[in-house]
């Protein structure tokens, strides 16, 4: 006797069951599309973690992005509610980013050499995504597009990004057009080159920060300092998670490893945030 489903009956309340073709939810969502993108490369079951966290950690870094991309654009209409909003909610994603380090960070070097070497040269340095953040951060290198000429689209985006001013760019020119001394050799320099800190915007910060706490520029200091202690501690776990993982070891992606991040780490994001507050 073949068993028949049940007739459907909807209980008092309950969501709807009944649609037509895949439901709304895939529709938006794409779950199906989302949950099928694993594919591990060994058969260590701890590298399941591995592959779904820097999944994730792309999809934060593509939000934030789009953040940084809409301050940028609501700075160059000198629109600071609509820039600070999407800095403020850009800090949430970078909360939310830093505690996905959580499934890795306590990696022995026995765990991680159980599918290290299926990872090949692949490294998290070849993140294009990372790099566009860097790029608004005003870390601009053109040698960081060398590893995209084999993926057009990719390498053009990120070939924008270089070119492009970055978030701090037209944060100075913002300030700038607020009649703050910002130089004009900073406001015309070459996008495409990385930002160097200059004495005079540190003493507009240290102007800044000497004045009123709820001026619109000191708000949106304190949300660029936000910004950067929370980029500044992503690169920090990262640097101590690979310690633990893989001490002195080189990284897959040919650097000299741990030296190689401790440098990177080191550097200070929106410099002169953080140098004018020896003055005030
Ligand atoms: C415990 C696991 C990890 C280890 C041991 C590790 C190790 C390394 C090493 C050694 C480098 C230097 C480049 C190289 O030679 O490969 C590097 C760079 C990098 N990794 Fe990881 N990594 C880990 C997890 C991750 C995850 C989950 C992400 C998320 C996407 C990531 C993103 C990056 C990025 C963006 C860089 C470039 C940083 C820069 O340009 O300053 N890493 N990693």
């Amino acid at each position: 006797m073949s068993h028949q489903p049940a007739p459907y009956e909807a209980e008092p309340d309950a969501p709807n069951l009944d649609f037509q073709g895949t439901t709304p939810y895939e529709d938006y969502v794409q779950a199906s599309v989302l949950t099928h993108l694993q594919h591990p490369l060994s058969d260590d079951p701890g590298e399941m973690a591995f592959l779904v966290t820097t999944q994730v950690m792309e999809l934060w870094f593509t939000v934030i992005v789009h953040e940084w991309q809409t301050a940028a654009q609501a700075l160059r209409e000198d629109d600071l509610p609509t820039a600070l909003a999407a800095l403020k909610r850009s800090t949430y994603e970078l909360e939310s980013l830093n505690a996905s380090w959580k499934p890795l960070a306590h990696l022995t070097p026995a765990q991680f050499n159980a599918y290290r070497s299926a990872l090949g040269e692949g490294s998290g340095f070849q993140s294009a995504m990372y790099r566009r953040m860097e790029f608004l951060l005003g870390e601009k290198s053109a040698s960081m597009l060398v590893p995209h000429r084999g993926a057009p689209r990719v390498h053009a985006e990120l070939e924008k990004a270089l070119t492009e001013p970055s978030l701090y760019d037209e944060v100075l020119r913002h300030l700038a057009r607020q009649g703050f001394a910002i130089p004009e050799s900073v406001l015309d320099r070459d996008p495409a080159r990385r930002y160097e800190p200059d004495p005079a915007v540190e003493r507009v910060w240290q102007e800044i920060y000497s004045g009123p706490e709820d001026s619109g520029p000191a708000r949106l200091g304190e949300a660029l300092t936000e910004v950067a202690e929370l980029v500044w501690r992503w690169r920090n776990d990262h640097l101590v998670a690979t310690r633990r993982a893989m001490g002195a070891k080189t990284g897959t992606g040919g650097s000299a490893g741990v030296a190689w991040l401790e440098k990177r780490a080191a550097k200070n994001v929106f410099p002169e945030l953080w140098t004018a507050r020896s003055h005030v």
